[in-house]
């Protein structure tokens, strides 16, 4: 035989023996636990069932706190026997947890196992308490000035596990995710700040998105600020030259952009208007038009 011939003998050998081991051991998992999640006060229920389990095999399962003896076979320890249970088939290898009215201290990994089988991967229950409402937003309550900085804070309300926040300018995710926890109620905050707002920033809509990350179980809440600034009048004439005929009327118009809204009045230099000149509501108005007939 040459030694490639040996080497694939050896392999396929070396195969049939690792597929067929656990057969030839005894028991193994029929049904492997499931991570879950589920809402704080309703029941969870972790799967596990054997197959070919020895009258000798005992099937354990371990939690939280601290990987701790949660039950053996179908005997539940004292710790947990106010609302934890074995159920299923016993003759069928079924040993499902069941817990009823989840808490917030039942989160955490869970393994279920017997000693002559290699214990499958850790699952992990995970117990959701929603927020209790949406964030709040604090800071800019009164208007800004162009130039002022901006420093808003989302904090969120209770919530089990804690939400993930993120700031929105309009829809543009704004900044970063880096989320303060906060030690009173495990309540999240983040901030967003910017040194100098400018009058584009008026009428903003700046929102905070609090998300716990399990959307199909809890929804996202979300609080919203519109941002008010205040900004001085900018006036531009677009025709600052204008021609007419001796007795024709004509517009003189004038855009005027500030917040709040300025009182504008046209005025002729070390003169005083034509008359019979109108102006279009002055107050308030962004287009101001003087309009006078050409005759002096
Ligand atoms: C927010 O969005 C508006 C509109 O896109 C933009 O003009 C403004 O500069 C943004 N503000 C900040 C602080 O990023
Ligand atoms: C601000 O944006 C949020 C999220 O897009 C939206 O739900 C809310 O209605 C907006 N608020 C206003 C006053 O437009
Ligand atoms: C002046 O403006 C008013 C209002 O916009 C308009 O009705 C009128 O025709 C204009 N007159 C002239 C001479 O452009």
């Amino acid at each position: 035989m040459t030694a490639d011939a040996v080497r694939i003998l050896f392999l396929v050998v070396l195969t049939l023996w690792t597929t067929l081991l656990p057969l030839a051991d005894g028991a193994f998992y029929r049904r492997r636990p499931e991570s879950k999640v589920v809402l704080e006060g309703e029941d969870a229920s972790l799967s596990c069932s054997f197959n070919d389990l020895s009258s000798d095999d005992v099937v354990n399962w371990q939690g939280p706190p601290a990987d701790t003896i949660i039950s053996a076979g179908r005997k539940v320890s004292v710790l947990y026997e106010r609302r934890h249970s074995i159920v299923g088939d016993a003759s069928q290898g079924e040993y499902n947890l069941h817990i009823r009215g989840a808490q917030v201290e039942d989160s955490g990994d869970y393994r279920c196992s017997t000693p002559s089988v290699r214990a499958a991967a850790d699952v992990t229950l995970t117990v959701v308490v929603p927020m209790v409402g949406p964030p709040d937003i604090t800071g800019a309550e009164l208007p800004l000035t162009a130039g002022d900085e901006l420093l808003l804070r989302c904090r969120s309300r209770g919530g089990f596990p804690p939400p993930r926040l993120t700031w929105y300018n309009g829809t543009h995710r704004f900044g970063s995710e880096d989320t303060a926890g906060d030690d009173e109620g495990g309540s999240v905050t983040l901030e967003l700040f910017t040194a100098r707002v400018s009058k584009w920033d008026d009428g903003a809509n700046f929102t905070c998105v609090a998300d716990q990350g399990f959307p199909d179980i809890v929804r996202p809440r979300a609080a919203s600020r519109i941002l008010r600034v205040d900004y001085p009048p900018t006036v531009s004439v677009p025709s600052p030259s204008v021609h007419a005929r001796e007795g024709q009327a004509v517009n003189l118009t004038c855009y005027v952009d500030s917040n709040p809204k300025a009182t504008v009045t046209w005025r002729k230099l070390g003169d005083r208007l034509p008359r019979d000149s109108i102006q279009s509501d002055p107050a308030h108005m962004v287009v101001v038009t003087l309009y006078m007939n050409v005759n002096e």
